[in-house]
C-alpha cells in the first residue's frame, strides 16, 4: 500500500506516520513526501528516512491552478494508494483533487465540524468549549469540510492557553493519524455515496 503525504511545515505527524512503520503498526510504503515549503521539517525528516521528496514552490507559478495541477502530477506519477495531508498549508482547486476523492485525508486540530481553517485552538478557547480535540476526514473541495473518519478529544483546562492545549492535542494526533491509515491501509474504510464505512459498517 503507498502512501504520498503532503506536509507545509516541521512534519511532526510525517515523523510520527514514520515512526509507527518503524515500530511495524503501519505495513505501508511511504513512496513521497512532498511540500511547498523548501525549509519544511517534513522533507528533512523525509530524507532521513530515506523517502523521497518534492518540493514545489507555489512562487514559481503564476496561477494557483498550475501549481495545482503540477503538484498532483508530481504526485501522481508516484502511484500512490494514498494521499495524505498532515499539514499542509494550502487550499487546494478542487478540480485537481476530483481524482482523489475517497482516496485522500487531512488531519485538523478541531472537533470538526468546529472551526475549520486557521486559528482553532484560540477559537475553542474563545468559545469556552469545554472540549477540543483534533479530527481527520476525507478531503473534499471544501475546506476541512469532507466526511469525518475519526477524532480524538481532548478537555480543556482552567488555564489553558493557546500553547498548553496545542501541545496536548500534538501527540493525540500522532496516534490519530497513524491508525487511520492503518485501517485505510488494511482495506477496512471506505468512501462512497452514503458516507464513510469501516468494515462495511456505515460511521
Ligand atoms: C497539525 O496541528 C495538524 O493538525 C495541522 O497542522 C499541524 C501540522 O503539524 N493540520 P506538523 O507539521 O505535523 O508538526
Amino acid at each position: 500500500f503507498r502512501i504520498a503525504i503532503l506536509a507545509s511545515g516541521r512534519g511532526s505527524n510525517v515523523a510520527a506516520l514514520l515512526a509507527a512503520r518503524e515500530r511495524g503498526e503501519l505495513p505501508v510504503e511511504f513512496v513521497l513526501v512532498a511540500s511547498d515549503k523548501p525549509a519544511a521539517g517534513a522533507l528533512q525528516l523525509a530524507q532521513l528516512a530515506g523517502v523521497p521528496t518534492v518540493v514545489l514552490d507555489p512562487r514559481d507559478y503564476a496561477e494557483r491552478r498550475d501549481y495545482d495541477f503540477a503538484l498532483f502530477e508530481r504526485i501522481a506519477a508516484s502511484k500512490p494508494d494514498l494521499l495524505v495531508l498532515a499539514g499542509f498549508m494550502r487550499i487546494i482547486d478542487g478540480d485537481a483533487l476530483q481524482p482523489w476523492a475517497g482516496r485522500m485525508i487531512n488531519i485538523h486540530p478541531s472537533l470538526l465540524p468546529k472551526y475549520r481553517g486557521l486559528h482553532t485552538h484560540r477559537r475553542a478557547l474563545k468559545a469556552g468549549d469545554a472540549e477540543h480535540g483534533a479530527s481527520v476526514h476525507y478531503v473534499t473541495a471544501e475546506l476541512d469540510g469532507g466526511p469525518v473518519i475519526a477524532q480524538a478529544p481532548l478537555s480543556i483546562e482552567a488555564g489553558d492557553d493557546e500553547n498548553t492545549l496545542a501541545a496536548r492535542l500534538l501527540p493525540l494526533e500522532h496516534q490519530l493519524l497513524p491508525a487511520v491509515v492503518a485501517l485505510i491501509a488494511a482495506g477496512r474504510l471506505a468512501l462512497d455515496e452514503n458516507g464513510v464505512s469501516l468494515d462495511g459498517e456505515r460511521l
